[in-house]
Protein backbone atom coordinates (compact mmCIF):
# COMPACT_ATOMS: atom_id res chain seq x y z
CA UNK A 1 0.00 0.00 0.00
CA UNK A 2 1.42 3.58 -1.07
CA UNK A 3 0.06 6.58 -0.06
CA UNK A 4 1.16 9.13 -3.51
CA UNK A 5 -0.66 12.73 -2.26
CA UNK A 6 -1.01 13.82 0.97
CA UNK A 7 -2.88 17.48 1.78
CA UNK A 8 -3.26 18.46 4.95
CA UNK A 9 -4.31 22.26 6.53
CA UNK A 10 -5.21 23.52 9.94
CA UNK A 11 -4.56 19.75 12.06
CA UNK A 12 -2.30 20.25 14.81
CA UNK A 13 0.56 22.71 13.89
CA UNK A 14 0.23 21.36 10.11
CA UNK A 15 -0.04 24.06 7.42
CA UNK A 16 0.07 23.93 3.60
CA UNK A 17 1.17 20.38 3.26
CA UNK A 18 1.37 19.40 -0.01
CA UNK A 19 3.39 16.12 -0.40
CA UNK A 20 3.61 13.69 -3.03
CA UNK A 21 5.76 10.76 -0.68
CA UNK A 22 7.62 8.19 -2.29
CA UNK A 23 7.08 4.27 -2.60
CA UNK A 24 10.08 3.49 -0.46
CA UNK A 25 11.14 5.42 2.70
CA UNK A 26 10.56 9.10 3.59
CA UNK A 27 12.12 11.11 6.19
CA UNK A 28 10.51 14.02 8.21
CA UNK A 29 13.28 15.48 10.01
CA UNK A 30 13.34 18.94 11.80
CA UNK A 31 13.69 20.20 15.17
CA UNK A 32 11.36 19.44 18.01
CA UNK A 33 8.25 20.39 18.32
CA UNK A 34 7.64 21.13 14.52
CA UNK A 35 5.04 18.85 13.50
CA UNK A 36 6.67 15.80 12.71
CA UNK A 37 4.58 13.68 15.02
CA UNK A 38 1.42 15.33 13.81
CA UNK A 39 2.43 14.32 10.41
CA UNK A 40 2.65 10.66 11.05
CA UNK A 41 -0.73 10.98 13.52
CA UNK A 42 -3.03 12.31 10.48
CA UNK A 43 -1.84 9.79 8.23
CA UNK A 44 -2.43 7.40 10.65
CA UNK A 45 -5.84 8.69 11.81
CA UNK A 46 -6.76 7.91 8.14
CA UNK A 47 -7.11 3.90 8.40
CA UNK A 48 -9.74 4.60 10.37
CA UNK A 49 -7.55 4.32 14.02
CA UNK A 50 -8.20 6.30 17.04
CA UNK A 51 -4.92 8.61 17.47
CA UNK A 52 -1.92 6.91 18.92
CA UNK A 53 -1.59 9.97 20.99
CA UNK A 54 -5.04 9.30 22.44
CA UNK A 55 -6.43 12.76 20.86
CA UNK A 56 -9.80 13.60 20.39
CA UNK A 57 -11.09 15.82 17.62
CA UNK A 58 -11.01 18.91 18.84
CA UNK A 59 -7.69 18.51 20.25
CA UNK A 60 -6.54 17.62 16.26
CA UNK A 61 -8.43 20.95 15.18
CA UNK A 62 -5.56 23.86 14.93
CA UNK A 63 -5.51 26.16 17.40
CA UNK A 64 -7.35 29.32 16.02
CA UNK A 65 -8.82 27.78 13.18
CA UNK A 66 -12.40 27.06 12.36
CA UNK A 67 -11.75 24.27 10.01
CA UNK A 68 -8.76 21.78 8.97
CA UNK A 69 -8.28 18.91 6.64
CA UNK A 70 -6.51 15.92 5.53
CA UNK A 71 -6.99 14.65 1.99
CA UNK A 72 -5.04 11.70 1.18
CA UNK A 73 -4.46 9.33 -2.31
CA UNK A 74 -3.01 5.94 -1.85
CA UNK A 75 -3.06 2.98 -4.16
CA UNK A 76 -2.85 -0.83 -3.18
CA UNK A 77 -2.22 -3.71 -5.52
CA UNK A 78 -6.06 -2.94 -7.25
CA UNK A 79 -6.48 0.74 -7.54
CA UNK A 80 -5.93 4.48 -6.61
CA UNK A 81 -8.65 5.79 -3.70
CA UNK A 82 -8.66 9.22 -1.86
CA UNK A 83 -10.00 9.50 1.42
CA UNK A 84 -10.38 13.03 3.22
CA UNK A 85 -11.55 14.13 6.45
CA UNK A 86 -12.51 17.73 7.26
CA UNK A 87 -13.26 18.82 10.92
CA UNK A 88 -14.55 21.93 12.53
CA UNK A 89 -15.20 23.97 15.79
CA UNK A 90 -18.20 20.93 16.60
CA UNK A 91 -18.64 17.54 16.04
CA UNK A 92 -21.14 18.03 13.69
CA UNK A 93 -18.87 19.99 11.08
CA UNK A 94 -16.76 16.67 11.23
CA UNK A 95 -16.96 15.08 7.60
CA UNK A 96 -15.86 11.77 6.36
CA UNK A 97 -15.16 11.04 2.36
CA UNK A 98 -13.62 7.82 0.52
CA UNK A 99 -13.78 8.31 -3.69
CA UNK A 100 -15.88 11.51 -3.28
CA UNK A 101 -18.63 9.64 -0.99
CA UNK A 102 -19.63 10.85 2.74
CA UNK A 103 -18.74 8.07 5.14
CA UNK A 104 -20.95 7.68 8.47
CA UNK A 105 -18.01 7.88 10.92
CA UNK A 106 -14.36 6.66 11.23
CA UNK A 107 -14.29 3.09 11.89
CA UNK A 108 -15.86 3.29 8.38
CA UNK A 109 -12.23 4.05 7.28
CA UNK A 110 -10.95 0.81 8.70
CA UNK A 111 -9.83 -1.75 5.89
CA UNK A 112 -9.13 1.15 3.48
CA UNK A 113 -5.73 2.79 4.18
CA UNK A 114 -3.69 0.18 6.32
CA UNK A 115 -1.12 1.88 8.71
CA UNK A 116 1.32 0.31 11.44
CA UNK A 117 2.42 3.18 13.61
CA UNK A 118 5.72 2.72 15.83
CA UNK A 119 6.83 5.12 18.64
CA UNK A 120 9.11 4.62 21.40
CA UNK A 121 6.58 4.02 24.04
CA UNK A 122 5.81 0.79 22.28
CA UNK A 123 8.99 -0.13 23.48
CA UNK A 124 7.36 -0.53 26.98
CA UNK A 125 4.56 -3.27 25.61
CA UNK A 126 5.69 -5.88 27.51
CA UNK A 127 6.89 -4.13 30.44
CA UNK A 128 3.66 -1.87 30.14
CA UNK A 129 0.53 -2.62 31.95
CA UNK A 130 -1.67 -5.14 30.96
CA UNK A 131 -4.32 -2.28 29.07
CA UNK A 132 -1.53 -1.52 27.04
CA UNK A 133 -1.11 -4.95 25.45
CA UNK A 134 -5.03 -5.19 25.22
CA UNK A 135 -5.23 -1.88 23.75
CA UNK A 136 -2.54 -3.47 20.65
CA UNK A 137 -4.10 -6.72 20.40
CA UNK A 138 -7.62 -5.00 20.03
CA UNK A 139 -6.13 -2.53 17.59
CA UNK A 140 -4.85 -4.95 15.76
CA UNK A 141 -7.79 -7.36 15.32
CA UNK A 142 -10.00 -4.47 14.99
CA UNK A 143 -7.85 -3.41 12.01
CA UNK A 144 -8.19 -7.15 9.95
CA UNK A 145 -11.66 -7.64 11.55
CA UNK A 146 -13.85 -4.12 11.58
CA UNK A 147 -16.92 -5.99 13.32
CA UNK A 148 -14.49 -6.65 16.48
CA UNK A 149 -13.89 -2.74 17.06
CA UNK A 150 -18.07 -2.29 16.61
CA UNK A 151 -18.18 -5.20 19.27
CA UNK A 152 -15.56 -3.79 21.54
CA UNK A 153 -17.30 -0.38 21.66
CA UNK A 154 -20.47 -1.84 22.68
CA UNK A 155 -18.71 -4.24 25.13
CA UNK A 156 -16.83 -1.00 26.80
CA UNK A 157 -20.38 0.65 26.83
CA UNK A 158 -22.15 -2.29 28.82
CA UNK A 159 -19.40 -2.48 30.58
CA UNK A 160 -19.27 0.96 32.03
CA UNK A 161 -23.14 1.41 32.83
CA UNK A 162 -22.60 -2.19 34.76
CA UNK A 163 -20.14 -1.05 36.81
CA UNK A 164 -21.29 2.27 37.93
CA UNK A 165 -24.57 0.14 38.86
CA UNK A 166 -22.12 -2.21 41.39
CA UNK A 167 -20.72 1.18 42.42
CA UNK A 168 -24.60 2.38 43.64
CA UNK A 169 -23.99 2.74 47.45
CA UNK A 170 -27.32 1.49 48.18
CA UNK A 171 -27.70 -1.70 47.04
CA UNK A 172 -30.74 -2.31 47.77
CA UNK A 173 -31.58 0.00 45.22
CA UNK A 174 -30.00 -1.85 42.82
CA UNK A 175 -32.00 -3.72 39.84
CA UNK A 176 -30.64 -7.56 39.23
CA UNK A 177 -32.89 -7.51 36.77
CA UNK A 178 -30.88 -5.26 35.08
CA UNK A 179 -27.31 -6.76 35.46
CA UNK A 180 -29.00 -10.14 34.13
CA UNK A 181 -29.05 -8.77 30.81
CA UNK A 182 -26.15 -6.56 30.79
CA UNK A 183 -24.55 -9.97 32.13
CA UNK A 184 -25.89 -11.84 29.04
CA UNK A 185 -24.84 -9.22 26.81
CA UNK A 186 -21.46 -8.73 28.19
CA UNK A 187 -21.34 -12.96 28.03
CA UNK A 188 -22.01 -13.09 24.33
CA UNK A 189 -19.77 -10.39 23.24
CA UNK A 190 -16.89 -11.21 25.57
CA UNK A 191 -17.18 -15.11 24.53
CA UNK A 192 -16.73 -13.61 20.88
CA UNK A 193 -14.10 -11.41 21.71
CA UNK A 194 -12.11 -13.70 23.49
CA UNK A 195 -12.31 -16.63 20.68
CA UNK A 196 -10.98 -13.59 18.17
CA UNK A 197 -8.22 -12.58 20.40
CA UNK A 198 -7.12 -16.52 20.90
CA UNK A 199 -6.85 -16.62 17.19
CA UNK A 200 -4.97 -13.32 16.40
CA UNK A 201 -2.62 -14.12 19.65
CA UNK A 202 -1.51 -17.55 17.94
CA UNK A 203 -1.30 -15.75 14.66
CA UNK A 204 1.11 -13.20 16.22
CA UNK A 205 2.86 -15.91 18.44
CA UNK A 206 3.84 -17.88 14.81
CA UNK A 207 5.27 -14.09 13.25
CA UNK A 208 6.65 -13.09 16.29
CA UNK A 209 8.48 -16.08 17.42
CA UNK A 210 10.06 -16.75 14.59
CA UNK A 211 11.53 -12.73 13.95
CA UNK A 212 12.80 -13.05 17.65
CA UNK A 213 14.89 -16.22 16.53
CA UNK A 214 16.32 -14.27 13.97
CA UNK A 215 16.83 -11.43 15.98
CA UNK A 216 18.28 -13.50 18.84
CA UNK A 217 20.89 -15.79 16.27
CA UNK A 218 18.30 -18.38 17.21
CA UNK A 219 19.66 -18.57 21.06
CA UNK A 220 15.99 -17.89 22.63
CA UNK A 221 12.50 -18.80 21.78
CA UNK A 222 9.56 -15.95 22.54
CA UNK A 223 6.26 -16.99 23.26
CA UNK A 224 3.44 -15.19 23.65
CA UNK A 225 -0.10 -16.46 24.92
CA UNK A 226 -3.43 -15.02 25.60
CA UNK A 227 -4.53 -14.96 29.44
CA UNK A 228 -8.00 -15.04 29.83
CA UNK A 229 -9.42 -14.17 33.09
CA UNK A 230 -12.68 -16.07 32.04
CA UNK A 231 -12.03 -19.25 30.61
CA UNK A 232 -8.62 -21.88 31.31
CA UNK A 233 -9.12 -22.85 27.82
CA UNK A 234 -10.44 -21.38 24.56
CA UNK A 235 -11.32 -23.21 21.89
CA UNK A 236 -9.82 -22.43 18.30
CA UNK A 237 -11.59 -20.88 15.85
CA UNK A 238 -12.25 -24.11 14.52
CA UNK A 239 -12.86 -26.10 17.32
CA UNK A 240 -16.09 -23.51 18.25
CA UNK A 241 -19.01 -25.46 17.20
CA UNK A 242 -21.22 -23.66 19.32
CA UNK A 243 -20.60 -20.11 20.27
CA UNK A 244 -23.73 -19.85 22.60
CA UNK A 245 -21.83 -22.83 24.94
CA UNK A 246 -19.04 -20.40 25.25
CA UNK A 247 -21.35 -17.52 26.04
CA UNK A 248 -22.84 -19.62 28.58
CA UNK A 249 -19.91 -20.41 29.87
CA UNK A 250 -18.82 -16.94 30.34
CA UNK A 251 -22.15 -15.98 31.86
CA UNK A 252 -21.81 -18.82 34.36
CA UNK A 253 -18.77 -17.20 35.59
CA UNK A 254 -19.91 -13.58 35.59
CA UNK A 255 -22.70 -15.28 38.01
CA UNK A 256 -20.25 -16.62 39.77
CA UNK A 257 -18.03 -13.44 40.83
CA UNK A 258 -21.91 -11.14 40.56
CA UNK A 259 -21.60 -11.15 44.77
CA UNK A 260 -17.91 -10.10 44.84
CA UNK A 261 -18.46 -7.42 42.02
CA UNK A 262 -21.27 -6.19 44.41
CA UNK A 263 -18.85 -5.68 47.11
CA UNK A 264 -15.88 -4.49 45.24
CA UNK A 265 -18.26 -2.28 42.87
CA UNK A 266 -16.71 -3.23 40.05
CA UNK A 267 -16.79 -6.00 37.40
CA UNK A 268 -13.51 -8.01 38.25
CA UNK A 269 -13.57 -11.08 34.99
CA UNK A 270 -13.99 -10.21 31.96
CA UNK A 271 -11.99 -9.67 28.29
CA UNK A 272 -11.32 -5.69 29.61
CA UNK A 273 -9.00 -7.85 32.60
CA UNK A 274 -7.53 -9.76 29.98
CA UNK A 275 -3.59 -9.87 29.39
CA UNK A 276 -0.63 -11.06 26.67
CA UNK A 277 1.81 -13.63 28.61
CA UNK A 278 5.42 -12.71 26.74
CA UNK A 279 7.66 -15.17 27.65
CA UNK A 280 11.34 -15.83 26.90
CA UNK A 281 12.19 -19.33 27.17
CA UNK A 282 9.62 -19.74 29.43
CA UNK A 283 10.82 -17.15 31.70
CA UNK A 284 8.18 -13.89 31.89
CA UNK A 285 9.85 -10.90 29.60
CA UNK A 286 8.34 -8.33 32.02
CA UNK A 287 9.64 -10.16 35.31
CA UNK A 288 13.22 -11.32 34.75
CA UNK A 289 14.10 -10.28 31.17
CA UNK A 290 17.08 -7.58 30.67
CA UNK A 291 16.00 -4.60 28.85
CA UNK A 292 17.21 -5.28 25.58
CA UNK A 293 15.15 -8.32 25.65
CA UNK A 294 12.55 -6.49 26.70
CA UNK A 295 13.25 -4.29 23.85
CA UNK A 296 13.50 -7.00 21.43
CA UNK A 297 10.41 -8.86 22.39
CA UNK A 298 8.18 -5.36 21.87
CA UNK A 299 9.81 -5.00 18.68
CA UNK A 300 8.77 -8.51 17.03
CA UNK A 301 5.30 -8.13 18.15
CA UNK A 302 4.98 -4.55 16.79
CA UNK A 303 6.79 -6.22 13.81
CA UNK A 304 4.67 -9.16 14.05
CA UNK A 305 1.58 -6.62 13.20
CA UNK A 306 2.74 -5.51 10.04
CA UNK A 307 2.98 -9.03 8.95
CA UNK A 308 -0.21 -10.16 10.30
CA UNK A 309 -2.11 -7.32 8.08
CA UNK A 310 0.60 -8.55 5.26
CA UNK A 311 -0.43 -12.12 5.41
CA UNK A 312 -4.33 -11.57 6.38
CA UNK A 313 -4.99 -8.50 3.97
CA UNK A 314 -2.21 -9.20 1.11
CA UNK A 315 -0.74 -5.56 1.59
CA UNK A 316 1.69 -4.45 3.31
CA UNK A 317 0.78 -1.53 5.74
CA UNK A 318 2.66 1.95 5.22
CA UNK A 319 4.68 1.83 8.27
CA UNK A 320 4.95 5.02 10.66
CA UNK A 321 8.18 4.79 12.68
CA UNK A 322 8.22 7.88 15.24
CA UNK A 323 11.30 8.63 16.36
CA UNK A 324 11.74 4.80 17.20
CA UNK A 325 14.99 4.23 15.39
CA UNK A 326 17.27 6.56 17.75
CA UNK A 327 15.66 4.81 20.54
CA UNK A 328 17.50 1.31 18.71
CA UNK A 329 21.29 0.01 18.70
CA UNK A 330 22.56 -0.44 14.90
CA UNK A 331 21.75 -4.16 15.16
CA UNK A 332 18.35 -3.42 15.78
CA UNK A 333 18.06 -0.84 13.29
CA UNK A 334 19.07 -3.24 11.21
CA UNK A 335 16.42 -5.71 11.79
CA UNK A 336 13.37 -3.84 11.70
CA UNK A 337 14.98 -2.02 8.09
CA UNK A 338 14.98 -5.91 6.89
CA UNK A 339 11.37 -6.64 8.47
CA UNK A 340 9.99 -3.83 6.93
CA UNK A 341 11.69 -3.57 3.23
CA UNK A 342 9.39 -3.26 0.88
CA UNK A 343 6.93 -1.23 2.54
CA UNK A 344 6.08 2.53 2.36
CA UNK A 345 7.87 4.32 5.35
CA UNK A 346 7.52 7.44 6.95
CA UNK A 347 10.62 7.94 9.69
CA UNK A 348 10.52 10.83 11.85
CA UNK A 349 13.99 12.00 13.55
CA UNK A 350 15.43 15.54 14.49
CA UNK A 351 18.94 14.90 12.40
CA UNK A 352 19.31 15.89 8.81
CA UNK A 353 19.84 12.50 7.33
CA UNK A 354 22.97 11.82 4.91
CA UNK A 355 20.75 11.05 1.97
CA UNK A 356 18.34 13.63 0.38
CA UNK A 357 16.07 11.64 -1.53
CA UNK A 358 12.61 10.95 0.28
CA UNK A 359 14.05 13.82 2.78
CA UNK A 360 11.49 16.20 4.15
CA UNK A 361 12.53 19.44 6.52
CA UNK A 362 9.37 20.00 8.73
CA UNK A 363 9.75 23.18 10.25
CA UNK A 364 7.10 25.19 12.10
CA UNK A 365 4.17 23.04 10.69
CA UNK A 366 5.40 23.06 7.22
CA UNK A 367 7.32 20.62 4.77
CA UNK A 368 10.21 23.13 3.86
CA UNK A 369 12.02 21.13 1.67
CA UNK A 370 11.15 17.65 -0.33
CA UNK A 371 14.07 16.25 -2.83
N1 LIG B 1 -4.31 21.55 17.93
C1 LIG B 1 -3.13 22.12 17.74
N2 LIG B 1 -3.02 23.27 17.04
C2 LIG B 1 -1.82 23.86 16.82
N3 LIG B 1 -0.66 23.37 17.29
C3 LIG B 1 -0.71 22.24 18.00
C4 LIG B 1 -1.92 21.56 18.25
N4 LIG B 1 -1.65 20.44 18.97
C5 LIG B 1 -0.32 20.45 19.17
N5 LIG B 1 0.24 21.52 18.59
C6 LIG B 1 1.66 21.90 18.58
O1 LIG B 1 2.40 20.95 17.81
C7 LIG B 1 3.71 20.96 18.31
C8 LIG B 1 4.24 19.56 18.51
O2 LIG B 1 4.30 18.94 17.31
P1 LIG B 1 4.92 17.48 17.24
O3 LIG B 1 4.58 16.68 18.43
O4 LIG B 1 4.51 16.96 15.92
O5 LIG B 1 6.46 17.85 17.28
P2 LIG B 1 7.67 17.00 16.75
O6 LIG B 1 8.23 17.70 15.55
O7 LIG B 1 7.30 15.59 16.62
O8 LIG B 1 8.68 17.23 17.96
P3 LIG B 1 9.66 16.19 18.70
O9 LIG B 1 10.90 16.12 17.87
O10 LIG B 1 9.90 16.86 20.01
O11 LIG B 1 8.95 14.90 18.84
C9 LIG B 1 3.70 21.59 19.69
O12 LIG B 1 4.46 22.77 19.64
C10 LIG B 1 2.27 21.85 19.96
O13 LIG B 1 2.05 23.04 20.65
MG1 LIG C 1 7.66 13.93 17.77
Amino acid sequence: MTITELRIDGIRNLRDIDMYPMAGTNIIYGDNAQGKTNLLEAIFIMSGQKSFRGARDKELLGFGRQSGKIELRYCDSVRSQTISLELGKTPKDKRLFKNGVPLKSASELIGSLYTVVFTPEDLQLTRGSPEVRRSFLDRTISLIHPMYSRILAKYDKILEQRNAALKVMDKKSLNEGQLDIWDEQLSRMGAYMSVFRAVSVSKLQEAAGSMYKRLSGEKEELKISYYSTVFDKIPSELEVKDGKLMALDYHKRLLSSRKEDLRLGYTQLGVHRDDLIIELDGLSVKDYGSQGQNRSCALCLKLAEAELIKKEKKEFPVILLDDVMSELDSDRRFFVKRAIEGAQIFITCCDEPKAKRGCHLMSGGRLKRDF
